[in-house]
């Protein structure tokens, strides 16, 4: 009886074991739970290929790469084959929104050029291709373009981003492609071609005089590099990404970041004064219209943030050990902290070449004075939006994201006196654990 009794709990616990180490049983359900949910974010797919915007006219995406039949790829792959695993490699997506902090965030990643490929913001020619006359984005196309061109880049392929970019690449050689001076990957030695006489880029590196960026040579580069990150502001809902983390060869971590949405307003009625007039206008006004379009998007844009982290946290089984909250006041405030848990996060050893340029560009380095007042330094600066946007609009800010303030851990004002009240902080300590 008693071995009986014993054979079974060392087979249970081996069964655990096995579990933990490979996810037998999560794989299987994974999948189980793929079939039996057939309204899955991806489904449009089959009936809206017919995405690309060229010259004011949707043209198939089959038409431009011929070669290119997701279902297809999806079939073949998602039935027959098993996972194949990444080899270690790890593909980390950053996620924000704009005015949020995410180039400095990027800049953990970015500086960690010789085992890293950096992309930066890749998804703007996506944008601004389905950009619709009315404004905004067609965001049935993008749910789908999105995680579909993220997904070929962690892949090292351009194809797909190139037949979104604006104008066209000739051989795969491009002068046009967005902020290529921020990805220190896309300025390398090996990536750098020739100067060609007459042909201007916007976006040239810095660091050393290259040609329009060859993509195949990019391509090549990040085929030799270890691992792969991605920043990205244009993707809405995490959601929207569930196929990349299902995604065979693919072992991603998702890094989100957040920002007192307060804060973000303030810095965007600054840094895109043109489209935030109306709350520029506001603001001198002392009155805020609550039924304005400008309100609702606010109210939107807060609402997808909170979905997102609250799907995150959830820890749905595709997502599980993938997925990583942060704040942008808390990387401001301890950077090198906040760098070394997205290392660990991500699985990637922590270098000492990001940890010397987090010092030399953060109050970090300013160690002699103190660390305490180094802290109190950069928490200043970080709530030094408080000084610049009235009451009014905190109110409002407060009144249609007020569940996403509290999910993050910010503080509501009550007063213009405790707005700018620097003794108080608006920053809870919040540790988001994922359950
Ligand atoms: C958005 O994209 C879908 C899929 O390509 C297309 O069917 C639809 O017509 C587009 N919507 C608009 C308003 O252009
Ligand atoms: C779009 O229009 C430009 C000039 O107006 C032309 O050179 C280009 O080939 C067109 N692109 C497509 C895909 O039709
Ligand atoms: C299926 O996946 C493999 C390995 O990831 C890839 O090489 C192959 O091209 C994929 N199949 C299709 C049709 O894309
Ligand atoms: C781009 O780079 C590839 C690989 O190095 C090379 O074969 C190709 O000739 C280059 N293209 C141009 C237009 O220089």
């Amino acid at each position: 009886m008693r071995i009986k009794y014993t054979i079974s709990i060392v087979f249970f616990l081996a069964l655990v074991i096995i579990e933990k180490e490979n996810n037998i049983i999560s794989r299987v359900s994974n999948k189980l739970t793929l079939r039996q949910t057939p309204c899955t974010p991806l489904e449009p797919i089959a009936s809206s290929r017919d995405l690309l915007k060229h010259n004011g006219s949707y043209a198939a995406l089959s038409e431009l790469d011929p070669s290119f039949t997701l279902e297809k790829r999806h079939q073949e792959n998602h039935t027959q084959h098993q996972p194949v695993g990444s080899g270690g490699r790890k593909h980390i997506l950053l996620l924000s929104t704009t005015r949020s902090g995410s180039s400095f965030m990027g800049e953990f990643f970015n500086q960690q050029s010789d085992n890293m490929f950096y992309l930066y913001e890749p998804l703007w020619h996506v944008e601004k291709m389905l950009t619709l006359a009315s404004g905004g984005v067609n965001s049935t196309a993008a749910n789908w373009a999105y995680p579909e061109v993220v997904r070929q880049l962690f892949l090292c392929d351009f194809s797909l981003l190139e037949s979104f970019i604006e104008p066209a690449p000739v051989a795969h050689v491009t002068a046009d492609l967005f902020r290529r001076s921020s990805s220190s990957s896309l300025c390398e030695e090996s990536v750098c071609s020739p100067l060609v006489k007459g042909v201007f880029e916007h976006h040239s590196c810095k660091n050393r005089r290259c040609g329009p960026l060859n993509l195949t040579k990019a391509s090549e580069s990040c085929l030799q590099k270890e691992h792969r990150a991605i920043k990205l502001v244009r993707v809405r809902q995490l959601q929207t990404l569930r196929l990349l983390a299902e995604e065979p060869g693919l072992d991603i971590r998702f890094i989100q970041l957040v920002r007192d949405p307060r804060a973000v307003l303030a810095s965007r009625m600054v840094a895109f004064a043109d489209r935030y007039k109306n709350w520029k206008q506001w603001a001198v006004e002392g009155d805020v219209p609550i039924d304005d379009v400008e309100v609702s998007k606010l109210k939107g844009n807060c609402n997808n943030l909170r979905m997102s982290a609250e799907l995150g946290l959830k820890q749905p089984m595709w997502l599980r050990r993938r997925y990583m909250l942060v704040r942008y006041e808390d990387i401001a405030r301890f950077p090198l902290q906040k760098a070394v848990e997205m290392y660990n996060f991500a699985g990637i050893p922590f270098t000492s070449q990001v940890k010397a340029w987090i010092l030399s560009n953060t109050q970090d380095s300013k160690e002699t004075s103190g660390i305490y007042s180094t802290q109190k330094k950069s928490s200043e600066q970080v709530e030094k939006w408080r000084f610049n946007i009235p009451f009014k609009i905190v109110q409002v800010v407060q009144k249609v994201c007020g569940s996403t303030l509290k999910l993050f851990g910010y503080k509501f004002v009550s007063s213009e006196e405790m707005l700018t009240d620097k003794s108080q902080s608006l920053i809870e300590d919040k540790v988001f654990n994922v359950k």
